[in-house]
Parts: structure tokens; C-alpha cells; sequence
């Protein structure tokens, strides 16, 4: 049975946690979906692990659309939620709307995640709650401000700071966000917010009290050429391919393949 937004928070009441990884293609996606992942986030990190950008800043709606088209095409049991790239939907709700109908209309994913949590990105959140665009938020360490943050580091480390980023949750929460990432935030915070909020929480850089985990697929599967600090490689397929393609180049070379 597909997985909705309603089971997501009935896991989070039982107290199941949730599990998401990033997808950018039809082949990581069917494999993921094969594997039994609940959610496939088309993040938005695509930009970096699958087309070389320095950040995920350079990402346009277009090539988003082209991926998260491509992921769709491999799902039959996830949830799919994409990314809004940066500049697609902080100029105004409306904005916001035509990029989020564009993704579900042409691509058919079931919802989108928007970065920030100030107070215009409340109002866009709610703008599309509204019109039946669910929303997935995304605060503490938001990569699209990575120049804002003059780096990818961890947010919330002061009292102010940190208390600004619960509110951000709260608020995201009542303006209809079924779900909140929170990234590279103190542990300690990010269970406070886990407890706080009756909609999931999904780590990454946030400790083990949130209500699920999502990782960036090529971290995981040891892809790409950094892994933050938080990531876990579960597997090095950098070395398997880099093996595999070496052993096929000096079979051709030795006449050994085909034979
Ligand atoms: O783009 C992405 O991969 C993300 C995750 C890190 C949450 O937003």
C-alpha cells in the first residue's frame, strides 16, 4: 500500500519511525522503493550529487521537473515529496503555488518541501496548505542560505537562536506543515521540537529524538566526494564501481571480454 501523509503522522502517534532518502533518477528510485523506504525526498542536494553544481543554489525548476519526473516513474510504494529550488518560491505565495502545481501537475509527487521558517514562508506554507498542496518544512541549518550562513554549519547553537527555531517549527505547524526537517540543529533542541510538534519530525544532523531520519542517498551509498559530519556510509560504492569499471577496461584490453 502506498504510504500518505496521514500514516506518516499515525507512525509518529505509535511512535514508528519514519525513514526518507533522497532520490534523483528513475534507477536509485526503484531500487529505494523496492527496498521499502517510506518516503523519497527529490532534494533539492540533487544539484551537487547528480549534476556537479558547487550548491544547490544553481538548481532550476526545470531540472528539478525533469528529475522529480524521473523518480515518479520508479515509485510504487513511497511518498514522494520534492524540493522547491531556490528562487521558485520565495517571491511570493503565488509564486510558490504555480512551481508547487507544475511538480504535482507534470510530475505527479504528492508534495513539496520549502526551506525557512520566517514568517512570509509561514504564510506561503499556509497559502498552499490551503489550496491542497501539502507541505513539508525545512529549518535549523536551510542549505539554500548557505551563504547567509556563511557555511554548512550547525544552526540553534545559542539560547536565542535556538528558541527562534522552535518557534519557526511551531509556526510552520500551525500554518498546515504535515511534516518538518530539521537539520544540523543540537540534539537536545531537536527532541524539544520532536515533543513540541503533533506532526513528524525528520532529522538529519539532529540527533535520534526526532520521529524519522532522512539521509542524502549518495552519502549513504559512499557516492559522494563529502560527506558532512552527521552522514553514515552504509556502503562504499565509489570503490565497487571504480573496481568494477577497471576490471571491464583491462578485460577489454587483455582480450579477455567478451571471450
Ligand atoms: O536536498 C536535500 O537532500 C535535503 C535533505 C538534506 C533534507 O533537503
Amino acid at each position: 500500500m502506498a504510504v500518505t501523509i496521514h500514516q506518516l503522522r499515525k507512525w509518529k502517534e505509535k511512535g514508528r519511525p519514519i525513514s526518507v532518502l533522497t532520490a534523483w533518477d528513475y534507477a536509485f528510485a526503484s531500487l529505494l522503493d523496492q527496498a521499502g523506504i517510506d518516503v523519497l525526498l527529490v532534494g533539492d542536494s540533487l544539484a551537487m550529487v547528480a549534476l556537479g553544481y558547487p550548491t544547490t543554489l544553481s538548481l532550476s525548476l526545470e531540472e528539478m521537473l525533469y528529475h522529480a519526473q524521473a523518480v515518479t516513474r520508479g515509485v510504487n510504494h513511497a511518498l514522494v515529496v520534492c524540493d522547491l529550488p531556490f528562487l521558485s518560491y520565495q517571491e511570493s505565495p503565488q509564486q510558490a503555488l504555480r512551481s508547487a502545481g507544475t511538480l504535482l501537475q507534470q510530475a505527479g509527487i504528492a508534495a513539496v518541501k520549502v526551506e525557512g521558517g520566517y514568517p512570509d514562508m509561514v504564510n506561503t506554507v499556509h497559502y498552499l496548505v490551503e489550496r491542497g498542496i501539502p507541505v513539508m518544512g525545512h529549518v535549523g541549518l536551510t542549505p539554500q542560505s548557505v551563504h547567509q550562513f556563511s557555511g554548512y554549519r550547525r544552526q540553534g547553537t545559542s539560547d536565542p537562536e535556538a528558541d527562534r527555531i522552535l518557534q519557526e517549527a511551531i509556526a510552520l505547524e500551525t500554518a498546515g506543515a504535515f511534516a518538518i526537517v530539521l537539520e544540523h540543529i543540537p540534539h537536545p533542541l531537536a527532541s524539544k521540537i520532536s515533543q513540541t510538534l503533533k506532526i513528524p519530525t525528520i532529522g538529519i544532523g539532529a540527533g535520534a529524538g526526532c520521529d524519522g531520519q532522512v539521509l542524502v542517498t549518495a552519502d549513504l551509498l559512499g557516492l559522494s566526494e563529502w560527506q558532512p559530519p552527521f552522514a553514515k556510509v552504509y556502503s562504499n560504492l565509489q570503490d565497487s564501481i571504480t573496481g568494477a569499471v577497471q576490471q571491464f577496461c583491462d578485460d577489454v584490453r587483455n582480450h579477455q571480454f567478451p571471450q
